[in-house]
Formats: structure tokens, C-alpha cells, sequence
């Protein structure tokens, strides 16, 4: 569903990514872990048209869009939420029109509609009877959890994280790991997590690619990394097996 074939992306004289090939099944939940600066977040933004590639081609749903036209762009888009590494909420709304603001914006909905759909967005996330505080008045978990309610209310087809967990505590970042898999499944999203957290990967991804200088060291699925040999994997896999042994999980 979706495929990227030899896509190369130059800053300047800096070759970023390298040519890279892969793709993501309709409802796989896709890793793509790297060390950082490697390109992932180029990566993601190659997908919502937020940075187009110099060479090689996307194809999403059986259309090749790297080089379609801003407003071309738009229907492309709207398929794609993008979860980004910080919540980002509007401060002076409350969680309840956070949540709504995409549904206000993109769809012509009544008023009860909205309010349902807000509902069962905060329910997805595990979250109740918080409607009216604001941001600052719920926990930095709790607040990335509404930002993954905002995002899904609009129903995206393709779901795409950046670093999800980076800088959260191992309680709240297996929250939000279960999160993102209990989501994925439930709305049948394609899924693509960019992170550096092996410990996550192995326990929720269906594949696994690792990046190294814009270019792909080790693919496979979470079975088959654990069995990889190149370094950089194998590092990724030690720094998962201390994770592991601090929670007491492996
Ligand atoms: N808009 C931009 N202009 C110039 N260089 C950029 C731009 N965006 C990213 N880069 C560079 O591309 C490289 C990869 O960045 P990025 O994808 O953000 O890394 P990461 O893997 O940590 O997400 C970095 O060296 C970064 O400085
Ligand atoms: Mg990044």
C-alpha cells in the first residue's frame, strides 16, 4: 500500500537519504529505528508531501505522488496522521475542543455528532471524564495521549509516529506503546513508528527497518532482527535487553 522505490533526498550538497526501497502492507505496523540524524523524520515528511524527494518515487494506494502539485497533494494528506515526538495542544483549549478542532476544520459535522465522536476518540485513548481541563492541567502522558485522539478523530487511513516515547518514563512509554498497537489494530491503520527504542519495536511491530546514513542496514520482522548480526542492530538489541531488565520484563 505503500512503496518507495531508490528515493534518494539531498539538502544542499548532503545526501540524506540514499535510495532507499521498502514497503508497508495495508495494516502493518512498520519500525523504522536509525540512531539520530540518520533521516527519519525526513523519511516521514517525504510521505506528507512536507518535504518531496530528488530522485526515486512513492507510491501510496497505487499512486505514484512524489511529484504531484501542493492541492494534488491534499487528498494524500488527509489519509496520513502524523503524531508528533511533543503533544503540541492548543493551550487555550480545552481537551475536549482540542480533539474536535480537526473534526471542525475538515468535516461539516452537527454539534452532537462532534461531541460523540470526541467521546469515543478519548475512550480509544483511555481517557474519561477530562473533557473540560486544560492541557496544562493533566500529566505530559495524559497530554500525549489526547494528541493521539486529535489525531485519530479524523480517522487516517496511514497512521505515522515520530519518536513517540522519546523522553517519557518506561510506565508511560509502555502506555503508549500498547496504545499505538491497541489503535492500529482497532482502526486497521497502516502504521509506520519512527523511534530508536528497539525494546518497543520488538514488542509491538509487525516488520522492523534500521536505517544507517540514509540507507538500510537490517530488515525483517521482530524474529528475524533478534537474530541479526550487523553491529548497529546488535547494539539496538543490547540497549533493548537493558530496558528489558530494568522493567523486569525479559
Ligand atoms: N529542512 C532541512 N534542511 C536542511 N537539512 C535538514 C533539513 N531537515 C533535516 N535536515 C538534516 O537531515 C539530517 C537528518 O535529519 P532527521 O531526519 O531530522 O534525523 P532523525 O533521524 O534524527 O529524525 C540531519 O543531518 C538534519 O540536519
Ligand atoms: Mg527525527
Amino acid at each position: 500500500m505503500i512503496r518507495f522505490q531508490r528515493l534518494v533526498k539531498r539538502f544542499g550538497t548532503r545526501t540524506i537519504l540514499k535510495g532507499l526501497s521498502f514497503e508497508i502492507q495495508e495494516g502493518e505496523i512498520l519500525f523504522v529505528l536509525g540512531t539520530s540524524g540518520t533521516g527519519k523524520s525526513v523519511l516521514l515528511k517525504n510521505i506528507v508531501g512536507l518535504l518531496r524527494p530528488d530522485e526515486g518515487e512513492i507510491w501510496i494506494d497505487g499512486q505514484e505522488v512524489s511529484r504531484l502539485s501542493e492541492e494534488q497533494y491534499f487528498p494524500i494528506r488527509k489519509k496520513c496522521g502524523m503524531v508528533f515526538q511533543h503533544p503540541a495542544l492548543f493551550d487555550s483549549l480545552t481537551v475536549f475542543e482540542n480533539v474536535a478542532f480537526g473534526l471542525r476544520k475538515h468535516y461539516r459535522l452537527p454539534e452532537d455528532e462532534i461531541r460523540t465522536r470526541v467521546r469515543e476518540c478519548l475512550a480509544l485513548v483511555n481517557l474519561t471524564g477530562i473533557e473540560q481541563k486544560m492541557p496544562a492541567e493533566i500529566s505530559y502522558g495524559m497530554q500525549k495521549r489526547v494528541s493521539l485522539a486529535r489525531t485519530v478523530a479524523v480517522e487516517p487511513r496511514i497512521l505515522l509516529f515520530d519518536e513517540p516515547t522519546t523522553g517519557l518514563d518506561p510506565v508511560t512509554t509502555n502506555a503508549v506503546n500498547q496504545l499505538i498497537f491497541d489503535l492500529s489494530r482497532k482502526l486497521k491503520t497502516t502504521s509506520i513508528v519512527v523511534s530508536h527504542d528497539m525494546h518497543c519495536a520488538l514488542a509491538i511491530a509487525d516488520r522492523i527497518i534500521v536505517l544507517d546514513q540514509g540507507q538500510i542496514v537490517a530488515q525483517g520482522t521482530p524474529e528475524e532482527l533478534k537474530a541479526c548480526e550487523v553491529p548497529l542492530v546488535k547494539d539496538f538489541l543490547s540497549e533493548a535487553l537493558e530496558a528489558g531488565l530494568e522493567e523486569g520484563k525479559i
